[in-house]
């Protein structure tokens, strides 16, 4: 399949968030990634629906959402309603998790799975048919801008051979310190859809150069 380009508009210019988002798409980017952060789960405070809802306004491409808070099940429906197409939920978040991606099924949105660096990916084992995408986090949730965990390119291996081992069809998604440097070989670890920030609101050519350096860099 085509490697989806997830830009993460937690590096978009917040201030022109619709020019951000629209120059994403123009730039032949497949998904906008949505960074809600709680200031519980993770130290920085983000995002609630209602920037989901003003990013379904103003483009075409799926939106796919990742809830780094506590208890996400308090605010799936509203998510959901929002306009959110895939929502993601931290495994260490959820003591119900297999419920959790149950609801999410039930409100019509993909769900989503997703691990901090330091958490085995096991519970994957206990999950096929309830997620239809892992998210392999090579950051520490947070913050953009951060530099790549080298361990998790074995982890994304690790993931891609477990959802062979289980039959899972599932996407297996990379985020935090995606750049032109490291993009290649992370595809070939597995990887098929990549959240970018830095490297494409932060590419000094502008949004359309950053996409496609990364378009480029996967060759
Ligand atoms: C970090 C977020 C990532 C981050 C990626 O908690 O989940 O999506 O925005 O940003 P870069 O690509 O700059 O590491
Ligand atoms: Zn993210």
């Amino acid at each position: 399949m085509k490697p989806i380009i997830a830009p993460s508009i937690l590096s978009a210019d917040l201030a022109n968030l619709e020019r951000d988002v629209r120059l994403c798409e123009e730039a032949g980017a497949d998904v906008i990634h949505v960074d809600v952060m709680d200031g519980s789960f993770v130290p920085n405070l983000t995002f609630g629906p209602g920037v989901v809802a003003a990013c379904r306004r103003v483009t075409t491409l799926p939106i796919d959402v990742h809830l780094m808070m506590v208890n996400p099940e308090k605010h799936l429906e509203a998510f959901a309603k929002a306009g959110a197409d895939v929502l993601t939920v931290h495994y260490e978040t959820c003591p119900h998790i297999h419920r959790v991606l149950q609801t999410i099924c039930e409100l019509g949105v993909k769900p989503g799975i997703t691990f901090n660096p330091g958490t085995p990916i096991t519970p994957l084992k206990y999950l096929a048919g309830v997620f239809d995408q892992v998210l392999i986090m090579s950051v520490n949730p947070g913050f953009g801008g951060q530099k790549f965990i080298e361990a998790c390119e074995q982890k994304l291996r690790d993931t891609a051979a477990l959802l062979d081992e289980i039959g899972s069809e599932a996407i297996i998604q990379v985020d935090g310190g995606v750049d032109t440097d490291n993009i290649a070989r992370l595809f070939a670890a597995g990887a098929r859809n990549f959240v970018a920030g830095t490297a494409i609101f932060g590419h000094p050519g502008g949004i359309s150069a950053g996409v496609a350096s990364l378009r480029e860099a996967l060759g």
